[in-house]
Formats: structure tokens, C-alpha cells, sequence
């Protein structure tokens, strides 16, 4: 069988590895996949959201199965389109993917199934969340409703910088259509964690869970980036918390959709404060984790396409999913200037000729090549990924690894699991 993966990042490096990996699969394509990917699969210069072109690609290529990686084609209804042409496909219809693509939306699902998420209310107009911040305590959280590529969270910690959070939506348009819709909402307070679960619109089978590292420095500091890091399994989190998560909210957020007559098939995620009240939700997110599938894919011992194909066609409940032992550290290396700009063209010097470094797995995202040479081509660069027995060993392999790369004004945060290294000590 062949498999078609739509998108180009450390993600869909991680989903095209597996996935040609699968005893099932004969040949693997990206469109339009990255310098690293085209080692394991044919890649074609077909931008994700563009539907038309990925269609014509597909009836070209006639896949078993397509996965679609990245949200804006998603949201875009791109799962909707290739489903209609008869191809089986890993990834939510248009209506489900406004679970991220609004998050007001997904305050109003949240509701509605009686999911615990942080307070919150919701404008379109300027002048009436002016009026509302008068009313709330700080600190307190701006939030774009449509997709802003990460950017649209602003944590406000006084008033002065939360009227600048709403100017920046609703008067500069910084985030274009997406925050012409705002959310005011609590901020929450408590450790983060990533549970993904796979759902094939009635079935629901999570993930193990992961932990993400947001801000761009060690400690916690500077801008919130797409994800510098990661670590999986998480220790606070063992598995019968996982079932209790998925029991709360996964569960109760499908059947919800289903009562509206929407079908979830795909990976849904859920982005969770663990509060002194419980886990409430942050966000959703309707595809895999970027950075978190880079180490959770490594410790899947089961079939990923198997997997996909059950969710595509509502089979689920016969999957059984298996993992390793070992802990997981994925580390980003990421270009000069990211996340506020970042720099393309620098040379990537310390890969082996595939890309790679031995004792670890590499995958790239923002890599092309140029005159035979590889060089970055976006904000996060490549992420490393090693597995070891504990996460001290995990680390240190990942972190000897990471110093072997050099490229112009490459970023690293070098406090990557240290906290459950720590409770091993
Ligand atoms: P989101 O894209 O909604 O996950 O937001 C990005 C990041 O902003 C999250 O990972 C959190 O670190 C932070 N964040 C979002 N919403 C809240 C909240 N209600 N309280 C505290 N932090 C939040
Ligand atoms: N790592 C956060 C995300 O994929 O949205």
C-alpha cells in the first residue's frame, strides 16, 4: 500500500519514518515533505493547503491511506475533500477541526459535555472586552479565537497590557481574521501536559502523554514559541490518570460532536493545565503534537498505519497499542531570530549524508537543500530525539547529539527534562 502524508515538519518527518516502516506500506510520499523527509519518502512540491493540487496529487498517486498533518488544511476541509474522492484519510472533516480552528467553539462544546476548561468570556467587538477587563482580576488571558499559527495566547499580567492585547486584535488585525473574535479567559494556573488520543469517530485510545516546553529560553522565559522540547512518557501522569483524562474530556467532547452529527477521526489533543482542581483544558488541537509526536512516535512498538487505517474506518475498537519501556527527549534546534522572525539559508553542518547522528533519531522540519549542501529553511530547524532507560540517560544522549550540529545562531534549550531526570536522581 502507499501512504500520502500531507505537511513539512518535524511531525510529519516522525509520521513518514513509521509509516515506511509498516509492514504494510510499499512506498511512502510527502507533499511537500522537507530536505530530511525526502530520505524516506518522494516528495512533491504541493503546498499543504493547497486542496485542489493535493487531490490531483492523490488520484495520481492512489494512496490507502492519507495523513494529514498540519491544522490549516484541516480546517481548511481538506480531510472532507480527499474522503468525498474515496481515499481513506487520518484527519477530521472541516466541522470537527474547528475544535482548534475556533476556540471559541471549543468553549462551547466544552460546555455543552460538561468539560472543565478555564472561565472565560467571548467578544466581537472591541469596545465590549474594553468594558469586560474592568470586571476581571489579572492575571488574565487574551486569546484570538481563529488560528494564528501559536501567536494569538497573550498572558496578560495588568490591565495596561491587556487593552494592548485587544487593540492588537481587534485594531492592528495582528492577527488577521483570526482575532476578530476574542476570548477573555482565567488564567490558569498548575504543570502543563500534552494527552493526545487516537478516535475513529466512536472509539477513543490515548496516547501516551508528553510533555511540551513552550517558551523559546531555559526557565520557562521569552515568548511562547511552537515547542523547543519534549519528553514522553510524564511521570505525573501515569497511565490510569491518562484513562481518567480521556474518560473527562476526550470522551465526553467526541460524543458531544457526535450528537451534532460530526464524526472525529483522527488524533485529537488535548492541551491541560493540571490545577489544584483537576486537569482542565488550555486548548485543543486536532492533529498530532509539534513537537510531542517527535517523542512519543519513537516509543510506539505497534503498527502507526494499522492504527491510522482502524480510525480511518471506524475500527478502532480492535486495536491494541503497545510501547516501548525506554523514556523519550526530543531537543529542538531551532534558527537565529525564532520565534520573532526566523533565518533561512545557513548552512547545517554534523548530519551523516542522511541527515542523521548516530544513537539517535533526527528529524527535520525547517531543512532544504541548496547546491548539494543542507540548510535551514524556517523557524524550528531539526529535532533530536533519543531513547534510554531513564530520562537522565535520554538526555544526555540527546544533548551529545544536539552538540554535534552547528549552524549559523542555532537556539537549544538545555533544560529539556531536566525535571523528571531530577526525580531519578
Ligand atoms: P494555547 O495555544 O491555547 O495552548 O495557549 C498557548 C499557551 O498559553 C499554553 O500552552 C499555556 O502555556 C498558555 N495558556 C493558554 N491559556 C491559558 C490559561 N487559561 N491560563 C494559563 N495559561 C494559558
Ligand atoms: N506543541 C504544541 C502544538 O503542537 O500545538
Amino acid at each position: 500500500m502507499r501512504v500520502l502524508v500531507v505537511g513539512s515538519g518535524g511531525r510529519e518527518h516522525a509520521i513518514v519514518r513509521k509509516a515506511a516502516a509498516s509492514s504494510l506500506v510499499s512506498e511512502v510520499h510527502c507533499a511537500p515533505g522537507n530536505a530530511g523527509i525526502s530520505r524516506q519518502a518522494v516528495c512533491h512540491p504541493v503546498a499543504d493547503t493547497d486542496i485542489a493540487g493535493i487531490t490531483a496529487l492523490a488520484r495520481e498517486i492512489e494512496p490507502g491511506l492519507v495523513v494529514i498533518g498540519p491544522e490549516a488544511p484541516l480546517c481548511a476541509g481538506l480531510a472532507g475533500t480527499l474522503a468525498e474522492a474515496g481515499f481513506k484519510v487520518f484527519g477530521p472533516g472541516r466541522e470537527a477541526a474547528m475544535l482548534e480552528g475556533s476556540k471559541g467553539f471549543a468553549k462551547e462544546i466544552m460546555e455543552a459535555a460538561g468539560v472543565a476548561t478555564a472561565g472565560f468570556a467571548r467578544f466581537v467587538e472591541y469596545e465590549a472586552a474594553m468594558a469586560h477587563l474592568s470586571t476581571t482580576s489579572f492575571p488574565v488571558v487574551v486569546k484570538a479565537d481563529g488560528l494564528a499559527a501559536g501567536k494569538g495566547v497573550i498572558i496578560a499580567n495588568a490591565m495596561a497590557e491587556a487593552e494592548d492585547a485587544l487593540r492588537q486584535c481587534f485594531l492592528d488585525r495582528s492577527f488577521g481574521d483570526a482575532g476578530l473574535e476574542v476570548l477573555v479567559e482565567e488564567c490558569l494556573v498548575g504543570n502543563e501536559c500534552s494527552v493526545l488520543a487516537l478516535c475513529d469517530g466512536e472509539t477513543v485510545v490515548p496516547l501516551e502523554p508528553a510533555q511540551d516546553y513552550k517558551r523559546i529560553f531555559d526557565g520557562d522565559r521569552g515568548p511562547n514559541t511552537g515547542g523547543m522540547g519534549c519528553y514522553s512518557p510524564v511521570p505525573r501522569v501515569p497511565g490510569p490518570f491518562v484513562e481518567e483524562i480521556v474518560e473527562n474530556i476526550h470522551r465526553p467532547v467526541i460524543e458531544e460532536l457526535a450528537r451534532r452529527g460530526i464524526e472525529f477521526r483522527g488524533v485529537l489533543y488535548a492541551g491541560l493545565m493540571l490545577t489544584g482542581d483537576g486537569p482542565k483544558v488550555l486548548e485543543f488541537n486536532v492533529r498530532f503534537g509539534d513537537p510531542e509526536t517527535q517523542a512519543i512516535l519513537p516509543r510506539l512498538d505497534s503498527d502507526l498505519v494499522e492504527l491510522m487505517l482502524a480510525c480511518a474506518s471506524g475500527a478502532l475498537d480492535r486495536q491494541q497499542l503497545r510501547w516501548k519501556e525506554d523514556r523519550a527527549v526530543t531537543v529542538i534546534l531551532a534558527s537565529a531570530g525564532y520565534p520573532l522572525s526566523s533565518s533561512k539559508g545557513d548552512v547545517i553542518e554534523g548530519l551523516d549524508a542522511d541527515g542523521q547522528l548516530e544513537g539517535v533519531e533526527v528529524f527535520h522540519a525547517g531543512t532544504a537543500e541548496e547546491e548539494g549542501r543542507l540548510v535551514t529553511a524556517g523557524g524550528r530547524v531539526l529535532a533530536i530525539s533519543a531513547l534510554a532507560p531513564t530520562f537522565t540517560e535520554a538526555r544526555r544522549k540527546a544533548y551529545t547529539a544536539a552538540d554535534k550540529v552547528r549552524f549559523e545562531g542555532m537556539q537549544l534549550r538545555r533544560d529539556i527534562a531536566e525535571e523528571p531526570a531530577r526525580g531519578e536522581a
